[in-house]
């Protein structure tokens, strides 16, 4: 397959779930050996699309070609390109690493002795190769998203499907595991689809879409998104925020609040204008402000504005 070949194609894809419109017209296109984020907040509709895509749940209208495969028409086809890691783990806790993975390899029709190389191969990159011979029920909840990545490789899938791999690691798996998916990529060329709802996490994407009530919100490339944005975040943080909001708002514009603060754009190379307010803003409500900073933005800013 050559770069600008398409692998994977969405043709206004919906789901319904008796009431529930899990997604709603979704097209997009996945260029071969792309790494391709699917963002969005809990609820948006990103593990639906992924299982319709990897042929597991059928759309209840639209159409989808995985490497120019009717999904609909050639499941079988289509599983045996494609590598799958769901948001939950699908390994036995009874089982060893390696009888998880050798039972995988098995299940693709792999050698053992083909399985045995492999494994070790992707056992090194996660550092785990001394916990080949634990139980999966005895690892951390790092290692063994690290066991179910492999899983979903052992059997070098031209088309990688992962399913919010990084949900509720700590900082040192998280990284981990985007370690593995940058080596992955540079070695084999395959075509990556990874969902996420750390949105700030996909700057590493070649192409992402944002995606939010079953709807495409935004499609683009991550670093032109944050360019095109072309604003800074001041944030400010107090315990009366929403009583100073419209006030900070007559100063600043637009804006956002959460919980405990508020956060505004402010466009970049206007440090003065932007000094002044913060001084006005000081001055009148200094008792109750905590923090003033500014940041550059990500993309989750980029989605909350553009969204709401
Ligand atoms: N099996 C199901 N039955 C009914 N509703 C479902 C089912 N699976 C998902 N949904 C609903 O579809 C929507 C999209 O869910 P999902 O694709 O899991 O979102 P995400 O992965 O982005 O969190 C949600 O409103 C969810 O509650
Ligand atoms: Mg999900």
């Amino acid at each position: 397959m050559t770069k600008n070949t398409v692998a994977i194609e969405l043709f206004n894809v919906t789901k319904r779930y008796s009431d529930v419109l899990a997604t709603n017209s979704v097209s997009f296109q996945v260029k071969a050996g792309e790494f391709f984020g699917l963002l969005g907040p809990n609820g948006a509709g990103k593990t639906t699309t992924i299982n319709m895509m990897a042929s597991i749940l059928k759309p209840s209208e639209g159409q989808i070609k995985v490497l120019g495969l009717d999904v609909k028409k050639k499941p079988v086809e289509v599983r045996k390109n494609i590598g799958l890691v769901f948001q939950d783990s699908a390994l036995d806790r009874q089982l060893t690493v390696r009888e998880n993975l050798i039972f995988a390899g098995m299940l693709h029709g792999l050698g053992r002795k083909v399985v045995e190389k492999r494994l070790t191969d992707l056992l090194t990159l996660f550092d785990l190769v001394d916990k080949k011979d634990r139980p999966v029920g005895s690892l951390s909840g790092g290692q063994r998203r690290g066991v179910d990545i492999a899983r979903g490789v052992i059997h070098q899938p031209n088309i990688l499907f992962l399913d919010e791999p990084t949900i509720g690691l700590d900082v040192t798996a998280r990284v981990r595991i985007w370690r593995f998916i940058h080596k992955l990529r540079k070695s084999n060329g395959i075509t990556i689809v990874l969902t996420t709802h750390y949105l700030e996490e996909a700057e590493s994407c070649d192409n992402v879409c944002f995606i939010d009530e079953g709807r495409i919100v935004l499609k683009g490339k991550p670093l032109e998104l944050i360019k095109e944005f072309d604003s800074e975040i001041l944030e400010i943080e107090s315990s009366d925020i929403d009583e100073l909001f419209p006030s900070l708002r007559t100063i600043l514009g637009d804006g956002r609040v959460d919980f405990k603060t508020a956060y505004f754009r402010v466009k970049k190379n206007q440090e003065l204008v932007v000094s002044q307010k913060i001084e006005k803003i000081k001055s009148k409500f200094s008792t109750s402000i905590s923090r003033v900073s500014i940041r550059p933005i990500n993309l989750n800013d980029v989605f909350i504005w553009v969204n709401t």
